[in-house]
């Protein structure tokens, strides 16, 4: 009798996964709504994947000559070691999504940033009912997660909660509409803006009353959310009505696409404005970059990102507020003020790294970089 012969899915001989072991190639491409696709990847060369859900990668793009990063967040479950899954959406200006859309074919290869970012489950919570509420493409997330809590058989009651603008834009309907119908610890309820007469579901703008309808026992749940800002404002305005305690909420921008490395390019002023009619003096810093060989000026009011861009120096970036991890840079000597968005692990912080994007020099300072 013929032995069986079982495909190789020990990862204990691969190397892990990172950026820069090999870029990563698409193997497969679905169409997820009439504007929504998921571009799975595997590595390039033998590896595996190790994150947690609910957070993201950066992939780098050549596109019309000029190189241009994205961060997405990973919408498939840890659990599947050999590939991850980034499903986004067609934007009006997301030249990056839109371009992966048009272009990207399977077996196209993309190189990528290490996987990064702090939003996701936090187990080291004790609250055993869980809320995940999205709206548009802050799907994903919620995505990771609630995959990676049905892999594992995690002992979590699971109320998902998405707003969408219309029932076509539903993004992984069928698989969310299966857990419900076979998972006894997870309840789905999905929110339309516009709606026929014949959704079933629930339609316009999440309200307070829509919210303590359909989930009653909110106020004991450890709710995560990701969507458009307004989206996300609207919810936590709800929440801090009924009293929630927001030690308990955990929140994640997707709108990294759309998010411009600009917004914090503009010149620094000479004097910051603090109180009105006061001023305080800025003080110009050194910061040694101890790769590129360089000392550079930069003010106590300047993001050092800035100053380093100021100097022609190529240095990857993406969100430039502080969310997705892309700036990360090892700081050796020195103080700086962060205003970290969550781009950055506690455990890295400790280690000494920083953003980059979101930090001003307090003291001269020596960067691995
Ligand atoms: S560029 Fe995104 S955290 Fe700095």
């Amino acid at each position: 009798m013929n032995s069986m012969v079982f495909p190789k899915i020990d990862i204990d001989g691969m190397p892990k996964w990172d950026g820069d072991l090999a870029p990563l190639e698409c193997i497969a491409i679905k169409d997820e709504t009439h504007n929504v696709k998921s571009f799975t990847f595997r590595s390039k060369v033998d590896a595996w994947f190790e994150f947690l859900p609910g957070q993201h990668t950066t992939l780098f793009l050549n596109i019309n000559d000029a190189s241009v990063m994205r961060t997405y967040t990973i919408a498939s479950s840890p659990t599947h070691h050999h590939a991850i899954t980034i499903t986004n959406k067609l934007l009006e200006n997301g030249a990056v999504t839109n371009w992966m859309h048009k272009h990207l074919k399977v077996g196209d290869c993309i190189d990528a940033l290490n996987i990064g970012g702090s939003f996701g489950i936090a187990f080291d919570q004790p609250r055993d009912k869980v809320l995940f509420m999205s709206g548009g493409s802050g799907i994903t997330p919620m995505l990771s997660m609630s995959r990676y809590l049905i892999d594992l058989s995690i002992d979590l009651d699971i109320v998902f909660l998405h707003n969408a603008q219309t029932p076509r834009d539903l993004i992984a309907k069928d698989e969310i509409d299966f857990y419900e119908q076979h998972q006894s610890n997870f309840n789905r309820h999905y929110i339309c803006d516009n709606a026929d007469d014949d959704w079933p579901g629930e339609r316009g703008l999440l309200s307070l009353t829509m919210l303590n309808n359909l989930v009653l026992d909110i106020i004991e749940r450890e709710v995560y959310c990701c969507g458009p800002k307004a989206y996300m404002d609207n919810v936590k305005s709800i929440l801090n009505e009924i009293g929630f305690d927001m030690a308990h909420y955990h929140q994640e921008s997707f709108d990294i696409e759309s998010s411009t490395a600009q917004q914090n390019m503009a010149e620094p002023d000479k004097f910051i404005a603090h109180e009105e009619g006061e001023s305080i003096e800025v003080v110009e810093y050194n910061i040694t970059l101890q790769e590129t060989g360089k000392t550079i000026k930069c003010g106590s009011n300047t993001n050092i990102l800035v100053a380093i861009q100021k100097e022609g120096i190529v240095t990857p970036f993406a969100c430039s507020m502080g969310m997705c991890g892309t700036c990360r840079t090892k700081m050796i000597e020195g103080k700086v003020d962060m205003d970290a968005q969550g781009g950055l692990l506690k455990s890295h912080e400790a280690e000494g790294y920083i953003l980059t994007c979101c930090s001003h020099p307090e003291s001269d300072l020596v960067l691995e970089l």
